[in-house]
Parts: structure tokens; sequence; C-alpha cells
């Protein structure tokens, strides 16, 4: 293993900079939709972020397809790759607030994607319905316009999240992540501590406060995609304060 590999492997969230605080705020612990064994758990997480995502005014479904739309605002019919859609929620609104986008849907769950493809989503004549590994895209150099990956890299060690860094760059021109933002670590110690009794209380909140631990700061994606590529850029979207990570990747062709 080169030393470069050793260093991303061992790579806190907060980056190769991170503060000892900052250092301590992680963990490997897994959140119940990264396990296998407690599938009502999942499903329960899965169903409450989806409604939660669907919100009318507040939902990050919304938000998400605003930051996806204005990055191929200058595409007259753009072809996107959603990558661990979940129930598909960001994707149904991509198709429904523009006329003629063409929308992969995919996700690397099995039972995620049956239920997409049993929804009113895969009947959309521009929806494909897919099971897909983020860090092994099954997919064309260039294919798409843009794949985006939306409030999932943080279940992602580093070593994989540069797989989808390289993967998303080479099947498409932009690879737009959003993600959980990693808050300065005294902040994100509050934050946490605020939240740490309701996780016993609600699967949501126990999945939430694990995520948060695992969230990456903007200086790791800059380390995870200069691992994966050094071709690879990586521009921040993202206003100061709650918002999520929001970083667009390109790769110099
Ligand atoms: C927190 S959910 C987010 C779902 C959806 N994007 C949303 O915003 O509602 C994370 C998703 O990432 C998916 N996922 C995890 N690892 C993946 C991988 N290697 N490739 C594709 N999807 C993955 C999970 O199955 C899950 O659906």
């Amino acid at each position: 293993m080169d030393s470069g590999t050793r260093d991303i492997m061992s790579m806190p969230r907060g980056g190769p900079d991170a503060s000892w605080l900052d250092r301590r705020l992680q963990t490997d612990r897994l959140e119940y939709l990264d396990r296998d064994d407690v599938d009502h758990l999942k499903r329960k997480v899965m169903s409450a972020l989806d409604r939660a995502g669907r919100r009318r005014w507040i939902g990050i479904h919304g938000k998400c397809a605003r930051m996806v739309l204005r990055e191929v605002a200058d595409v007259p019919s753009p072809k996107i790759l959603e990558l661990g859609a979940g129930l598909g929620g960001l994707s149904s609104k991509l198709l429904a607030d523009h006329p003629t986008a063409q929308v992969t849907v995919t996700d690397i769950d099995p039972t995620f994607v049956a239920g997409v493809a049993g929804s009113d989503l895969a009947g959309n004549p521009r929806a494909t319905v897919r099971a897909m590994d983020a860090t092994a895209i099954d997919a064309p150099d260039g294919h798409y316009d843009l794949a985006v990956f939306a409030l999932s890299l943080h279940h992602l060690p580093p070593q994989a999240a540069a797989r989808v860094f390289a993967e998303g760059t080479r099947v498409a021109n932009k690879l737009l992540i959003v993600d959980l933002p990693r808050p300065p670590a005294p902040l994100h110690l509050l934050l946490l501590a605020v939240v740490l009794p309701l996780t016993r209380l609600s699967p949501l909140q126990h999945d939430g406060f694990i995520s948060s631990l695992r969230a990456y700061s903007p200086s790791a994606l800059r380390a995870i995609a200069q691992h994966a590529d050094p071709a690879i850029t990586v521009e921040f979207r993202s206003r100061r304060g709650f918002g999520p990570t929001v970083a667009v990747a390109r790769r110099d062709r």
C-alpha cells in the first residue's frame, strides 16, 4: 500500500488539518441505514428522511433539485444520474421541475431500488431506475451531464469516497455532492450534546447523530478528490452557516 493510500485511509473526517477536538468527533459506528440486520429500522429511517425531504418549503429534495438544475442550466435536455437516491424524492422533483431532463435513478440497496421501481416515478418515460454502486458506476465515460450524490457520501470511508469522485467525474461532466455540514468543533460538540438524548427515542435521530460525526469537512473533500485524481478540481457552493456542504467536482479532460 502506498503512503498516499495510507494517509487517506487514516485521514480524519475533519480533513488532514483537523484540530485535536475535531479528530475526536468521529465514529466508525454504523447507522441503521448501513446495516443489513435491522431492516425495519432501516425502512423507518429512509421513510422519515424521504417524507422530510419532500416537504414543500423546507424539504431538502426541492433545495437539491434547484442546485442540480442550476449546474445544468446551459444544457437544454440534461442527462442526470442520481446516485444513492434512496426512495427517489430528488429525482421526482427534478423530473417535475424540468420539462425535458432525463434522470437515471440509482441506489446500491436493492430494497430501495425495488421501492422506486414500483412507484409513480418509474412510470415517467424520462426516468430509468437501476441498482448501482456509486464507487463502480456502470456507464461509459462522459455519458451524463451531471451526477449527484445527496446526503450519502458520509456513509462511505475516505477510500471509497475517493472512488465516488473518480467514477462520478468519469461518467459525468460534473459531480455534485450535497452532504451534511461539519460545523466548527466546539459548536459541533454542543449540537451533538443536544441531540444525544433523542437518539434513543428516534431511529432518525440515531442515524442523524452518527451522520454528523461522519460528515466530511471541505478540506477532507478536497483531499479525497486529490487522492482520487489530481486532475479533479472541487468548488464549494455552500453558504456560511448551517446549510449543507455543496461541492462540485470536475475532471480536466
Ligand atoms: C441517507 S440516504 C440518502 C438518500 C437520498 N439521497 C435522500 O436524500 O433521501 C443514503 C443513501 O446512500 C445509499 N448508498 C450508500 N452507499 C452507497 C453506494 N456505495 N452507492 C450507492 N448508494 C449508496 C444508501 O443505500 C442510501 O439510500
